[in-house]
């Protein structure tokens, strides 16, 4: 059975930056409150007008440079911020990139999309659907978040993440493991958009109709902050068992940059010092399916992440749906 290898890896982040001084130009918050909270410092977005497939396609084109060329079988987008509802966002971006009419489609999991998305992309390699697919994490979440919302705000940040996974064998330097994947949907409500959906679309009399607020985002975080340090500690732990190794083997811990703190409660639980762990909070902030490719393109590209290194990634986001994932990073020149 063929196994998927990471061949190439590129991300993307728009130029614009929004710094914690400009949040609290505006707002009822401080660079010292966002920075101590959320180790965040500056968080780059679209241009009013833009979307998330601007961002997945130069990530897209990126990553297959980065895999010397050639193109994809199937394009997959995990997002929570598509372009529009209808249509799915990734035939437009394999469109664009010159693609074609190969098979594309959108996958939603949130922040954990993008380990979803590698389960899916391991699965249409190991049944020979597909030779390569191109994976991209993209999110334009500030666009759905209320600018007015100091609380969510100043979480997020935009940006594509992508790599192109090829078929080969499961002891090749790349090759992923089979993630380990949960969900639990009676949390539902703790991270949401209410309106938008077939729940608040129904033609009923106005008192029925959503709240005009209820087109941003919603989240409890303290108590999703719980739930993170939780599920993705307790996948990683799966995933390293599965892959046959030990915590102590694992060279770089890539979680998915929620908040700062986060991290180093999943870290202290899992035994990791800062050394093995990748981070680039400060100058992202969150953003939701992009954040682990993104991670792993700027992570390689800064030396930080080597061929070699034994990485364990780990997500978590509404849902709730969480995952971890195991591979030895490959040789590649990010794109
Ligand atoms: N600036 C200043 N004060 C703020 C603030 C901001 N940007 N946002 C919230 N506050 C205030 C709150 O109103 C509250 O005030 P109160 O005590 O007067 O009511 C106080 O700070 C503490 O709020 P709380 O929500 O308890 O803070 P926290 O330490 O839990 O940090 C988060 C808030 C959102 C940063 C944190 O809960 C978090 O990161 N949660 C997880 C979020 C996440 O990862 N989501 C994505 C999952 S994929």
């Amino acid at each position: 059975m063929k196994s998927a290898v990471i061949a190439g890896v590129g991300s993307y982040l728009p130029p614009r930056l929004v710094t914690n001084d400009d949040l609290a130009a505006r707002l009822d918050t401080s660079d010292e409150w966002i920075r101590t909270r959320t180790g965040m410092s500056v968080r780059h977005v679209v241009e009013p007008g833009g979307a998330t497939s601007d961002l997945a396609v130069e990530a897209g084109r990126r990553a297959l440079e980065s895999a010397g060329g050639g193109g994809a079988d199937v394009v997959v987008l995990a997002t929570t911020t598509p372009d529009r509802q209808v249509p799915p966002t990734a035939p437009e971006i394999a469109s664009r990139l010159g693609l074609g009419t190969v098979a594309a489609f959108d996958l939603s999991a949130a922040c954990a999309g993008f380990l979803y998305g590698l389960a899916g992309a391991a699965g249409l390699i190991a049944t020979g659907a597909a030779e390569r697919v191109l994976l991209i994490g993209a999110d334009a979440f500030t666009t759905m978040v209320d600018p007015d919302d100091r609380g969510t705000v100043v979480l997020f940040g935009d940006a594509a993440g992508a790599v192109l996974l090829r078929a080969g064998e499961a002891a090749e330097p790349g090759a992923v493991g089979l993630p380990v994947l949960g969900s639990d949907g009676s949390l539902a409500d703790l991270i949401q958009v209410p309106a938008g959906g077939s729940r608040s679309r129904s033609s009923g009399p106005p008192s029925k109709q959503p709240d005009p607020m209820d087109v941003y985002f919603k989240m409890n975080g303290r108590e999703t902050f719980r739930h993170a340090v939780q599920r993705m500690s307790q996948a990683s732990r799966e995933a390293v068992e599965r892959a046959g190794w030990e915590l102590g083997d694992v060279d770089r811990l890539g979680a998915h940059q929620a908040n700062l703190r986060i991290l180093a409660a999943v870290a202290d639980e899992l035994g990791f010092e800062p050394e093995r762990q990748l981070t680039n909070i400060a100058e992202v902030g969150n953003t939701a399916a992009a954040s682990l490719p993104t991670l792993l393109a700027m992570s390689a590209a800064d030396g930080s992440l080597r061929a070699g290194h034994r990485v364990l990634l780990t997500a978590f986001g509404g849902g709730l749906s969480w995952g971890a994932a195991t591979l030895t990073w490959p040789d590649v020149v990010v794109g």
